[in-house]
This record gives structure tokens, C-alpha cells and sequence, in this order.
């Protein structure tokens, strides 16, 4: 994912020096300019971007992270945070289950996130006081996931950690 990211923005970055590099040239070039052309040109250039916008959100956005109905077969792990430590009710989680992780806070604002064995980011979410947040994953490798605050919220933010297992079933 963070490959794709990286990719997807070298490739932004790419376009919008094209279209300077294009905005240069034309204001150097002689003669005057066809209004009507331009206008044309504008109008195609907006809808380029706006199609390339959806396209680009509608990619990057899907699995949606808020699409997290219970259904049946689903497991549910309460997630509470406070000042310093996370409550969580189950630290055995089975491979290739739907979880449905509801977070929420005892205190202040906290950020949960949810790295693989191997570090990298898998998902994360706020938990904030009087407020549920849920989040649906599926975990596809058995192994030992961490779990860091990814808010700061006081002197020990940085000891907020825990970590649970994903098991064979
Ligand atoms: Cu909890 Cu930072």
C-alpha cells in the first residue's frame, strides 16, 4: 500500500511539472493568444482533473474503512483506551475472522493503531470519550500485532503500547 502511495505521488508530482513546464513554454511563445482555444482547453483540463480526482479517491479510499456492519460470524473485540494503557478484551484473535474492533476512551482524545509483525501500519482509528469507533479487519497472517497510540495525550503518550496475537484456528 505504502509502495502504491509512493508510486501514485511520483506520478502527481510528475504531472503538475508537465503542466508548468507546459505553462512556461506557452507564456514564452509568441503571437497573440486564441481566447476560444484556451477556454476549450481550460474546460477539458478541470474535467481531467476532476475524473482523475474521483477515480484516484474512490482507489485509494476502498477497502472503506468505515464499512463495518456486524454480520454474522464477525467477532468483537472491545479496544478502551486511557491514560496510559489499552484495555483490550481479547488478546487471542483467530486468523481469517472478521473482527470488529469498538473502540473508545475512559479520559482524552487517543489515536489506535494497529501494526503487523513485521511494523507495517495495517489500519487506525480515533478513541474518543462517549464515542464508539469501529473498525472492521481481517487478519490473514498468525503472528504478534502491536498496538500504539497514534495521538498525543499526555506525558506517557509514547508508553501507550500493547499487543495482542493472531492465532491459527
Ligand atoms: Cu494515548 Cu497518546
Amino acid at each position: 500500500m505504502q509502495g502504491t502511495i509512493l508510486f501514485v505521488s511520483l506520478l502527481l508530482i510528475g504531472l503538475v511539472a508537465v503542466v508548468f513546464a507546459a505553462v512556461v513554454l506557452a507564456s514564452t511563445s509568441r503571437g497573440e493568444p486564441d481566447k476560444r482555444a484556451m477556454e476549450t482547453h481550460r474546460v477539458r483540463l478541470m474535467v481531467a482533473f476532476a475524473i482523475i480526482g474521483f477515480v484516484v479517491t474512490y482507489v485509494s479510499l476502498r477497502p472503506w474503512p468505515h464499512e463495518a456492519e456486524a454480520f454474522e460470524g464477525a467477532m468483537t473485540v472491545e479496544v478502551t483506551a486511557s491514560q496510559w494503557s489499552w484495555e483490550i478484551s481479547q488478546k487471542e484473535i483467530p486468523v481469517a475472522t472478521s473482527v470488529i474492533f469498538n473502540v473508545q476512551s475512559h479520559d482524552v482524545n487517543h489515536g489506535v493503531g494497529v501494526y503487523d509483525p513485521k511494523g507495517a501500519l495495517l489500519f487506525q482509528t480515533q478513541a474518543m470519550p462517549g464515542v464508539v469507533n469501529r473498525v472492521k479487519y481481517t487478519f490473514s497472517e498468525p503472528g504478534s500485532y502491536r498496538v500504539l497510540c497514534m495521538e498525543y495525550c499526555g506525558l506517557a503518550h509514547h508508553g501507550m503500547t500493547d499487543e495482542f496475537k493472531v492465532v491459527e484456528k
